[in-house]
């Protein structure tokens, strides 16, 4: 197995802080305190069409810390940077930028840049610990504070369900994303990607109306499961150098039952939650699929 460099792979699929500008409705318009002015060489708001948003974003793993503590469940992340030879510098995400305790100074910087927006990442395994059943509370208020101190500086919050971090028991139980029952069973039994999506909208949907629900899934397809560089380091030869996989179907499924969590999402939202219309876009641009969608 090729070692990664952990910093590498973050800025690869996790950007640190990407700047996305986005066609979406205006509707922020809270007051702005005093703020950093950068010299943009003549670019400003202004070249922009009115409604595009400024804002950055972020992955749970990458940020928050706090990876076991206050009733985290782990995720595949946890499992895998402490693989020996997985991570070349043997760094995890078990401090990061410990975004858990100081969100509000990550804020404030946020406010100070001036941003619109911040896209954040919700960690399944911090809400549900085993990926299924019973709620971390504790989790769950870390979310209503962030989300609270976002609205109380003027910036709207963006969140995403899963930015590549699925729960480690959910792999153990079924293999993750390689068995269907990740969203469902049949029509009328939704499982576990479901059950998290209307968790987060029923108990966040009042604070937050853009919503993801993944981020680059193909980089969980084909990184995880065609050259299995990422979690859960799955592949066949001569794609790399796993001790399990197969590089020439794994990836397609794992694709297929994203899509479906994703739809599966989108309709929860709609038959439960949706109170103005859906604004969403699906990026092809690169294969298999990126899937945003701003509800
Ligand atoms: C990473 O850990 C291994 C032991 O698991 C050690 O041999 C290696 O030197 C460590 N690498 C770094 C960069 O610390
Ligand atoms: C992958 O799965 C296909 C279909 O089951 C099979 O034909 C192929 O031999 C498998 N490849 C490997 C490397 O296991």
């Amino acid at each position: 197995m090729k070692p990664l460099l952990l910093p590498c792979s973050l800025l690869i699929f996790l950007l640190p802080v990407i700047i996305y500008v986005e066609c979406v409705p205006d509707s922020h318009s809270a007051s702005k305190q005093e703020h950093v002015h950068f010299d943009t060489g003549g670019l400003s708001r202004d070249s922009f069409p009115k409604g595009f948003v400024f804002g950055t974003s972020t992955a749970a793993y990458q940020v928050e810390g706090m990876a076991r503590k206050e009733g985290r469940g782990p995720c595949m992340w946890d499992i895998f940077t402490k693989i020996p030879g997985f991570i070349a510098d043997n760094s995890s995400g078990d401090v990061a930028v410990d975004q858990y305790n100081r969100y509000e100074h990550d804020v404030d910087i946020m406010q100070k840049l001036n941003f619109d927006a911040y896209r954040f990442s919700i960690s399944w395994s911090r809400i549900f610990p085993n990926g299924a059943g019973e709620v971390n509370w504790k989790g769950v208020a870390y979310y209503h504070r962030l989300i609270n101190y976002l609205h109380l500086k003027g910036i709207t919050p963006y969140a995403c369900l899963v930015h590549q971090d699925l729960p480690y028991e959910l792999h153990k139980k079924y293999k993750g994303y390689l068995d269907r029952q990740i969203v469902f069973l049949s029509k009328s039994c939704r499982k576990d990607y479901a059950h998290f999506a209307d968790f987060c909208f029923k108990t966040f949907g009042d604070k937050v109306k853009n919503w993801f629900t993944f981020n680059e899934p193909r980089n969980t397809a084909v990184l995880g499961y065609d050259d299995g560089s990422f979690p859960p380091a799955r592949c066949s030869k001569p794609y790399g150098d796993c001790s399990e996989g197969n590089s020439s179907t794994e990836p397609y499924i794992v694709t297929h039952n994203i899509i479906l969590s994703h739809a599966t999402a989108v309709q929860i939202y709609r038959q439960k939650y949706l109170v103005k219309p859906i604004l969403y876009r699906m990026n092809t641009f690169d294969w298999p699929l990126y899937i945003y969608i701003y509800i």
